[in-house]
């Protein structure tokens, strides 16, 4: 067993204990949260831990959703419909989907793993009164239910008004309390901080941060000495620091350094391994860089030499990396914050990968 998973474990969860008592809290006053950060900082990871709990405590019921997929009412509803059968009809599928789906047409099928899938042939003019009956089966639940809508962002690119559609939805369920998660911050504001937009003002706001790093010093040191296994201060310092304390990369080079290590990992080893690492990484890495645009490329490498840029157009910045113009630098930036390669920060333009950005400094 390795205790630095990149699956959600209870046992083998690091903090996070700020996050979870706002997202409780909000949840016993039946108050909505909109929770975002930047990708792999551990959002998700922090909804299935409150989940855990929640369950654990037997006040709620709780729901998680995944809206990475979807594109559309349709695929909405369907995720939706298949986690509600899961969820509550898991033994009997058949009465559940006559249940949840009553008066429409909907049927299941088995895919390769033997997972059900839900196949769903909603009307145009059907979808509304669908979700509400789906939306309806959760507020008639004697508990009250936290449903988690992850990656949220998604539906803003529905091409129906499917914001408005599910607000006004769900704007009037006592029973149902809603977290909606995701990246994409842009996305995210508008659809929440602008006075227009149909989820304006419907929730409390949740920035997840890095965890701090006393919390996951003592997480790593600890979870080596449960195995019988150590690791030095100035080991633990130098992960820590190459991975610019990123929940993701930083369970990520845990896990390697734990199941490198025999019986205890020195900085020198720690130094080697990282290096090393880089070293595995190298080819996909490349590959990624020849994909953009040569002054995509100049940016993007000098953007990672700096580590952060909060004036990228000023003209030190771009006489020391070799930069060309304002303009066209300023472009090949807004080419790669499109592409999500770099994201602007508080204190200015980082890479988004952080071993992408510790790949770009050290072979360029
Ligand atoms: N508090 C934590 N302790 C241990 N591992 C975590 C923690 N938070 C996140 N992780 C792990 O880090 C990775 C990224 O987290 P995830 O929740 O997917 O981020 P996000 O949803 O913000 O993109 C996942 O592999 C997850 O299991
Ligand atoms: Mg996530």
């Amino acid at each position: 067993m390795n205790p630095f998973t990149l699956n959600y474990h209870s046992e083998y969860f690091c903090d996070r204990e700020n996050e979870v008592k706002v997202l409780k809290e909000n949840a016993l006053n039946g108050l909505n949260t909109l929770v975002h950060s930047p990708r792999r900082l551990g959002k998700s990871a922090i909804i299935h831990h409150l989940f855990y709990q929640l369950e654990k405590e037997n006040k709620f019921e709780t729901l998680y959703i995944d809206l990475f997929a979807s594109q559309n009412l349709n695929d909405f509803a369907q995720i939706f419909g298949e986690n509600l059968l899961n969820r509550y009809h898991k033994k009997n599928l058949v009465s559940g989907i006559k249940k949840l789906f009553k008066g429409l047409y909907a049927s299941i099928s088995f895919s390769a793993d033997g997972s059900p899938m839900l196949n769903l042939g909603i009307g145009e003019g059907q979808m509304e009164t669908s979700l509400n009956q789906l939306f309806n089966y959760l507020e008639n639940r004697k508990k009250p239910v936290i449903v988690a809508f992850d990656e949220f962002q998604e539906i803003a690119s529905y091409p129906e008004k499917a914001e408005a559609v599910i607000r006004t939805i769900t704007q009037r369920l006592n029973n149902v309390h809603f977290i909606y998660s995701g990246s994409s911050f842009h996305i995210l504001q508008h659809m929440f901080y602008s006075a227009k937009q149909a989820f304006y003002q419907s929730s409390e706001s949740l920035i997840v941060g890095k965890i701090s790093e006393e919390k996951y010093r003592e997480f790593i040191r600890a979870n080596f000495e449960k195995f019988k296994k150590r690791i030095s201060d100035d080991a633990i310092d130098h992960l820590l620091t190459f991975t610019d304390r990123y929940t993701y990369y930083t369970q990520v080079i845990c896990n390697q350094a734990f199941y490198k290590t025999n019986k205890g990992l020195e900085l020198d080893e720690a130094i080697l391994l990282t290096s090393n690492y880089m070293e595995t990484r190298k080819a996909d890495y490349s590959g990624i860089l020849r994909l953009l645009s040569d002054n995509q490329q100049k940016v993007i490498i000098a953007i990672a030499k700096d580590g952060e840029v909060s004036k990228p157009t000023a003209v030190d910045f771009l006489m020391r990396n070799k930069l060309p113009s304002g303009s066209s630098t300023l472009q090949a930036l807004n080419a790669l914050l499109e592409k999500e390669m770099i994201y602007k920060s508080e204190n200015g333009y980082v890479v988004y990968d952080v071993f992408f950005r510790r790949f770009l400094d050290r072979y360029y």
